[in-house]
């Protein structure tokens, strides 16, 4: 009885191998540990918040002002909505070079703020994450208003 247990139970534990080898290669894509989607909060995120958050949790890595210096992390005006790792003066990781093409939407900055690990492994990011949906969508909110054409 136990060896038939622990046949049929290793077919499973094969694709759940496949699928952690294969996570880290789709980084856009929703998998298992994400947050939910961050787009029902943000018409009520608080953008004060957002504003302390960033005080006091990023900018110790962060310059968010226009021109701002590159600290151990990228200056992050204009960072809502461009292009990842899009300042040309920066040295990226190897996991942020690889995103290069796709964009820094809502969602993808909910993912990446909860636990930028798991979204980019081998980030330099060394953020342990914001995992309180709302803090998240402060931040994301006020990350929006760091541009010369604010969206929302
Ligand atoms: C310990 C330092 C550190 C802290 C704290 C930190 N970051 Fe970062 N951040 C980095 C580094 C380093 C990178 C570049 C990642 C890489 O190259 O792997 C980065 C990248 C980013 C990016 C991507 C920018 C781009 O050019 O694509 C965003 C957005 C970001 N951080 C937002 C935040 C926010 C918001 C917080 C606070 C909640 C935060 N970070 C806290 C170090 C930090």
């Amino acid at each position: 009885m136990a060896n038939m247990a622990y046949a049929s139970n290793s077919l499973p534990m094969a694709a759940i191998t496949v699928l952690v080898i294969l996570m880290p290669l789709v980084p856009a894509t929703a998998r298992a540990g994400d947050p939910a989607p961050i787009a029902p909060l943000m018409p009520h995120a608080d953008v004060a918040a957002g504003a302390r958050l960033a005080q006091n949790k990023c900018s110790a890595c962060h310059t968010f002002n226009k021109g701002g210096i590159n600290q151990f992390g990228p200056n992050l005006w204009n960072a809502a909505n461009s292009r990842q790792a899009y300042i040309h003066d920066y040295h990226y990781s190897v996991a942020f070079r690889r995103m290069h093409d796709t964009q820094w939407t809502d969602e993808a900055l909910n993912r990446f703020l909860y636990n930028p690990q798991a979204y980019a492994p081998g980030t330099k990011m060394t953020f342990p994450g914001l995992k309180d949906a709302g803090q998240r969508a402060a931040v994301i909110a006020w990350l929006h208003t760091l541009s010369d054409k604010p969206h929302k």
